[in-house]
């Protein structure tokens, strides 16, 4: 437990958000800036929440480095249902798509895909648990593809790219759990999209980034909301946006502007996940799975290779105010996703409880 009696969070998401965010809201809980209202409370055309939308908006764009040709809009249904909005707006002339499938959110993506046209598998890394990025040459993607779909970070099994494959075809990318967490060459992209509730506040906003050519290909029975247009004509308030959770990321962008940007944030990030990668390739307890080029610094997956033991270790670490070391449901062992807000502390205070676990655990 930390001195605010805050236990260091590392869930995969909802995740952890920065104290002074926190505090913020907080403090401007029942009066936003004299307006005499919570934010929550407000109507979404108001002048007031106007200003928050629009200041979030030009936050990201600066962090992010996104060019006036690409659309930023703020959406719900989560990372999930960009799952379907992606294969019914971007079906444009083939109604085909590549896919890489690097673990369950990129394979239930793909599924999804494949209800409104076809899907081509272009590699995928099942045969070896999801522990690596497969590697993707030109030659073996198709020729007549709407775009080619990777899970740039992959939150259950951490693995990340770290190098984008090149394709002729828009490259489309879920960054969920990578977003602002590294410099990304947005102009890489067709589209790109994330939920907020990892490294940018609460859950119920999707972030997602387009290229505006890519806009207006949905077909005449799309339903409006699935329709990338109706929200990219509408400045994403065609409807009621998730208002707080917008606000709540205005605030989390302006922490990361004072942090330093991107690039420093990166640079923490780096610095966190080597320390603790480190402990693990020193231990004899605890290994990686993951092969170490492909190893994500947001979500750092590790195991004892005894089921008890990982149990005995989670437990033991929810004593320590070290919580939600639980892998996926999915894949047992450990899981530690420092995400962006998750301080150094947490992380050091993570790799101490390791060391003394090991020393009380020797086999
Ligand atoms: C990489 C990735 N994509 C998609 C999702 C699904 O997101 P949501 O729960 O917002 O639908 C998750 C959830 O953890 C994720 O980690």
């Amino acid at each position: 437990m930390n001195t605010d009696n805050r236990v260091y969070n590392f869930s995969a998401g909802p995740s952890t958000l920065p104290v002074p965010v926190l505090e913020k809201a907080a403090k401007e809980m029942l009066n936003y800036r004299g307006s005499g209202m919570s934010v929550m409370e407000m109507s979404h055309r108001s002048k007031d929440f106007l200003n928050i939308i629009e200041k979030t908006e030009q936050d990201l764009r600066e962090l992010m480095s996104i060019p006036d040709s690409y659309k930023v809009l703020f959406l719900q249904g989560g990372g999930t249902l960009q799952f379907s909005m992606i294969p019914i707006n971007l079906f444009r002339k083939y109604k085909k798509a590549d896919y890489v499938i690097t673990g369950s959110w990129a394979k239930k993506a793909a599924k999804e895909a494949s209800k409104y046209g076809e899907v081509n598998i272009v590699a995928s890394s099942e045969d070896k648990m999801f522990s690596y990025i497969p590697e993707i040459s030109k030659d073996m993607l198709s020729e007549d593809s709407d775009y080619l779909y990777i899970t740039y970070n992959n939150t259950i099994y951490g693995t990340r790219y770290t190098e984008l494959p090149e394709a002729k075809a828009p490259l489309v990318a879920d960054i969920s759990s990578m977003i602002l967490s590294e410099e990304i060459d947005i102009t890489k992209f067709g589209l790109v999209f994330a939920g907020a509730q990892k490294n940018i506040g609460p859950a119920g906003l999707t972030i997602v980034i387009i290229r505006e050519d890519l806009i207006g290909f949905a077909p005449e029975d799309t339903p409006i909301m699935l329709d990338y247009k109706t929200h990219s004509e509408n400045s994403s308030l065609y409807n009621t946006p998730p208002c707080y959770s917008i606000y709540m990321a205005g605030l989390t962008l302006e922490w990361i502007k004072s942090q330093g940007g991107v690039k420093a944030i990166q640079e923490m990030n780096e610095e966190k996940a080597a320390l603790l990668y480190k402990a693990i390739d020193e231990s004899d307890l605890f290994k990686c799975p993951v092969e170490k080029k492909d190893r994500s610094i947001m979500n750092v997956v590790f195991v004892t290779g005894d089921p008890e033991l990982d149990k005995k270790f989670i437990e033991g670490a929810k004593q320590e105010g070290l919580v939600n070391l639980g892998g996926h449901r999915t894949v047992g062992g450990m899981r530690a996703s420092i995400y962006n807000a998750m301080p150094i502390e947490g992380v050091k205070a993570l790799i101490s409880y390791m060391k003394k676990f090991e020393q009380n655990n020797k086999r």
